[in-house]
């Protein structure tokens, strides 16, 4: 799947990600915004989307959650409801009407919520009762910052209900019209706290060994593919981000024994999954340091390129790119995709940028997570239309 001949691919080569023609390879990284009121995904998210779209780019969606324990921000989709299905609808036809392809990020952050996001004010679920450190802060409703509760850990006959919840909101996100899905198992939310041994302290088949705390994502990933097809689905992971007090003791042995599973299972079926979505140790964002384990880049490096070069598909990278660390990790054949956030944010038109090396608009961090549906959110400007930047924040 991964292109033959490394030498002469820069972030502007086509790419065939299985079923999908990419045009170029600068994909949009799924972030949170916190603009669908009320879980409902509105008109803004449709400008927002249609904004980022180019022919035959690709687009991953923020984090949408799979049931009514799921949300932890303020404003986030979901698409477990009939309503949101609808509504997504709109969104997605916004996207290909720009001829672009766009997956929707699966998402259930466990114990990083707070009981104001939860069901009758219940406590969050988790593979654990630990809490989230006081490192770390909620954003709750009114825009303050709160600390994480305590957690209540599944008890062992609740968790295939939780796969459920992954598998029926798969098929609604093909139902709104998605062109495929992505599992969010990284960044400490719900399928990595099963993931990482500095947060799993069961004593059932989903603690433990390293195979025992594969086991979530895997059953996760087996009902999606069964329920939507292998090219339709993608896995990202963050094996070496420490993000809500994600530590795992071997990011590296981590990383490779969820590939080796992934590896089987396409194996086995015969079929490759569309991609598989690594996060770079270095992604920083809140302003503060998301490292991961200490390391050098040359360590993070190894990391990387171990776990592309065991993965046996297409391999995305994401955080802290550049136009041109993007360029070196294609032409050095260390990535297929790669995924910008941040960048993509403050600037609509990112892909036409790169490519005619424009310069970039600076991002607002303050207004990542707000709710107007235009400010620190539409409006910033594109190179061709030679709108003010933003002043008002
Ligand atoms: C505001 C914001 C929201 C984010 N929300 C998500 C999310 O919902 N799901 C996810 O997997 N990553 C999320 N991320 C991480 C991004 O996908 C991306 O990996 C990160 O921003 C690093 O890439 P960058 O350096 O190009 O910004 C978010 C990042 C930012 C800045």
């Amino acid at each position: 799947m991964a292109e033959t001949t490394d030498q002469a691919m820069t972030l502007f080569s086509p790419y065939k990600m299985g079923k999908f023609n990419l045009s170029h390879r600068v994909v949009l990284a799924p972030m949170t915004r916190c603009r669908a009121l009320n879980g409902i995904p509105g008109p803004a998210l449709a400008t927002y989307y249609a904004q980022r779209s180019t022919p035959g780019g690709f687009l991953i969606s923020e984090g949408t959650t799979v049931s009514p324990t799921g949300p932890g921000f303020p404003h986030v989709p979901g698409i477990y409801t009939e309503e949101q299905v609808e509504a997504w609808k709109k969104v997605v036809d916004a996207v290909h009407a720009k001829g672009a392809i766009i997956f929707c990020q699966l998402w259930h952050v466990g114990r990083a919520s707070h009981p104001v996001y939860q069901p009758g004010g219940a406590a969050p679920i988790s593979s654990t009762s630990k809490p989230i450190s006081k490192r770390w802060r909620v954003l709750l409703p009114d825009g303050n910052y709160g600390t994480y509760p305590n957690p209540r850990p599944l008890e062992t006959h609740e968790i295939p209900e939780v796969v459920e919840d992954y598998r029926r909101s798969a098929l609604n996100a093909i139902r709104a019209g998605f062109d495929g899905i992505e599992i969010h198992g990284a960044h400490g939310y719900l399928i990595d706290q099963f993931l990482k041994d500095g947060i799993n302290d069961r004593t059932d088949e989903y603690g433990g060994s390293v195979a025992n705390r594969c086991r979530f994502l895997m059953q996760v990933v087996q009902a999606v593919v069964g329920a939507i097809g292998a090219g339709r689905v993608a896995v990202r992971i963050s094996p070496a981000i420490d993000h809500l007090d994600a530590m795992d003791s071997n990011p590296l042995g981590l990383g490779l024994a969820v590939i080796e599973r992934i590896n089987k299972l396409q194996s086995d079926l015969g079929a490759k999954l569309s991609y598989l979505h690594i996060t770079q140790p270095r992604y920083t964002a809140y302003g503060q340091t998301e490292s991961g384990r200490p390391g050098s880049e040359e360590e993070e490096a190894q990391l990387m390129r171990s776990l592309r070069k065991s993965y046996q598909g297409t391999f995305m990278c994401s955080g802290g790119f550049t136009r041109e660390l993007g360029m070196q990790a294609i032409a050095q054949g260390d990535a297929d995709l790669v995924s910008y956030g941040r960048l993509f944010i403050s600037n609509p038109d990112l892909v036409l940028r790169f490519k005619v090396d424009a310069p970039l608009n600076k991002y607002i961090r303050k207004a990542f997570y707000t709710q107007d549906p235009v400010v620190g959110y539409t409006d910033y400007p594109f190179l061709n239309k030679g709108s003010e930047p933003l002043s008002r924040l």
